[in-house]
C-alpha cells in the first residue's frame, strides 16, 4: 500500500488529537494508503523531541519550514495557534503539499481568505479542523435537518460555555492575544459558525456584543473577548441566536446546538455527546417533548469508527473519523470541509466583532466585500 507522509506543525493539545487521529484511522478504517507520522514541529526543542517519542512521531525540528520542506511529508498538518496558521499553510500550499489547518483558519478574514486562495492556486488538497461535524449525533442532526424532519428551519442556537478564563490569576498567554489566539467569537464560535452554515445554510447579517472583564495579565493588556453573544439572520429567513463564554464557574467545554423548525425540534447537548433530542410536531400528543436518540446504531453516521453499539464514541474519535476521510479521499480529494469552509465561517466570526465594536448589524458581505 502507499503511504502517506505526515508533518504535524505544533505538539500541543491539536497536535497529540491530530497524532491520535491518523494513528488509530487504519485501526477503524479500512484505507488504501497508510498514514506515516514523519516530522513534527515545534519551538522548544525537548519539548517537542518528548512530544515526537509519545505521539510515535519519527523525527522532530524546531524549524516549521525545514518540516514543510520535507519530500516525505505529503500532508502538513498544522496545529500552532490561530495567528501562525494562514503562514504555514501559504508555505506548505506553495511547497505542493496538502494542509489540514486547525480552526479557526486565521485570527482575521483576510488572512483566512489568502490563505484558502493559496491552497486553490496550487491545487492541493485543503481541510479545516471542524471536528465536531464528525461525531454521530452531530452529523445525525444535519443530516435530518436536511431531510426535512424539522420541516422548514426557523430558528437555529447555539452556545458554547467554559470557565476556562474565569480565574484572574491565570497568566498571559496566547488565548488572550487576538492577532495570536483570535477572538473567542472566531475561536470557540468558529466551531458553532460551522455547525450552522453547514445545517442551516449562509448568514446574511449579524449583531453582536462582547465583554472582557479581566483587562489585564502578567501585566500585559488582554484584547480578546471572554463572552459575547450574537443574532444571526440567516439568508434562508431562520433567525439564530449564538453564545460563547470563557468565563462560566464551573462550565467545562458545554456547547449545545438546537434547531427548532416547522415541523419539529432537534437538540445536541456535547456533555451527552451520544445522544441526540428529537421532537416531532406529528408525533401522537401523548409524547409530547423531546426523544432521546441513542446515535450509535449502525445507521447513523460515523458510528462504525467507534466500538459496538452501547459503548458511545467520545472527543478522540472525531479526530479518528477526520484523518480517516481524509485519507479515504487521498490523494485526489475533495476534503470537506475545506479551506473555503473556514474562510466562510471567519467572515461570519468577523462580522460578528464588528458589530460588537460598532454596536450595529454588519452584513457579512460587508466584510468579503463580496
Ligand atoms: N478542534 C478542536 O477541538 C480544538 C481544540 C483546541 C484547540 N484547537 C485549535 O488548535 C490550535 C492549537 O491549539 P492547542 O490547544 O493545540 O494549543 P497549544 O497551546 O496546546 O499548542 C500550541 C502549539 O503551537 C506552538 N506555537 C507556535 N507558535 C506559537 C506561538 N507564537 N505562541 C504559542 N504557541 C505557539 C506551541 O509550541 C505548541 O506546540 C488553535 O488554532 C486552536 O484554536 C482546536
Amino acid at each position: 500500500m502507499d503511504e502517506v507522509g505526515i508533518g504535524i506543525v505544533g505538539y500541543g493539545l491539536m497536535g497529540r488529537a491530530h497524532a491520535h487521529g491518523y494513528t488509530v484511522a487504519p485501526h477503524v478504517r479500512a484505507l488504501r494508503v497508510v498514514p506515516r507520522l514523519r516530522a513534527i514541529s515545534g519551538r522548544d526543542e525537548a519539548a517537542v523531541a518528548a512530544a515526537a517519542v509519545r505521539y510515535g512521531v519519527a523525527e522532530w525540528t524546531n524549524d516549521w519550514r525545514e518540516l514543510v520542506a520535507r519530500d516525505d511529508v505529503d500532508i502538513v498538518d498544522v496545529c500552532t495557534p490561530p495567528g501562525t496558521h494562514a503562514e504555514v499553510v501559504e508555505a506548505a500550499a506553495a511547497a505542493g503539499k496538502a494542509v489540514v489547518c486547525e480552526k479557526p483558519l486565521a485570527a482575521d478574514y483576510a488572512s483566512a481568505r489568502a490563505a484558502a486562495d493559496a491552497v486553490a492556486a496550487a491545487g492541493v488538497c485543503g481541510a479545516i479542523g471542524f471536528n465536531y461535524r464528525r461525531l454521530p449525533a452531530v452529523s445525525l442532526l444535519r443530516q435530518l435537518v436536511r431531510e426535512g424532519v424539522v420541516g422548514e428551519v426557523l430558528l437555529w442556537r447555539g452556545s458554547w460555555l467554559s470557565d476556562e478564563f474565569l480565574d484572574p490569576d491565570i497568566p498571559f498567554d496566547w488565548r488572550f492575544e487576538r492577532r495570536l489566539g483570535a477572538s473567542t467569537l472566531a475561536d470557540l464560535g468558529a466551531h458553532l459558525v460551522d455547525l450552522a452554515l453547514w445545517t442551516v445554510g449562509e448568514v446574511d447579517e449579524v449583531a453582536a456584543q462582547s465583554a472582557t472583564f479581566t483587562r489585564e495579565r502578567s501585566g500585559r493588556e488582554v484584547d480578546v473577548d471572554e463572552a459575547s453573544s450574537a443574532l444571526l439572520r440567516f439568508a434562508g429567513g431562520a433567525r439564530g441566536t449564538l453564545e460563547v463564554a470563557r468565563i462560566c464557574a464551573r462550565r467545562p467545554c458545554d456547547f449545545v446546538v438546537e434547531v427548532n423548525g416547522t415541523k419539529g425540534t432537534l437538540r445536541f447537548d456535547y456533555a451527552r455527546l451520544n445522544e441526540l433530542w428529537l421532537g416531532e410536531q406529528g408525533d401522537d400528543g401523548r409524547l409530547y417533548g423531546l426523544r432521546r436518540i441513542r446515535a450509535e446504531h449502525p445507521s447513523h453516521p460515523y458510528v462504525s469508527d467507534g466500538w459496538p453499539i452501547g459503548q458511545g464514541v467520545g472527543y478522540g474519535v472525531s479526530f479518528v473519523s477526520q484523518a480517516a476521510d481524509l485519507l479515504e479521499r487521498w490523494p485526489a480529494g475533495p476534503w470537506e470541509p475545506d479551506l473555503d469552509d473556514g474562510a466562510r465561517v471567519q467572515a461570519v466570526c468577523e462580522a460578528m466583532e464588528r458589530a460588537a465594536a460598532e454596536q450595529r448589524w454588519v452584513r457579512v458581505d460587508e466584510v468579503t466585500g463580496r
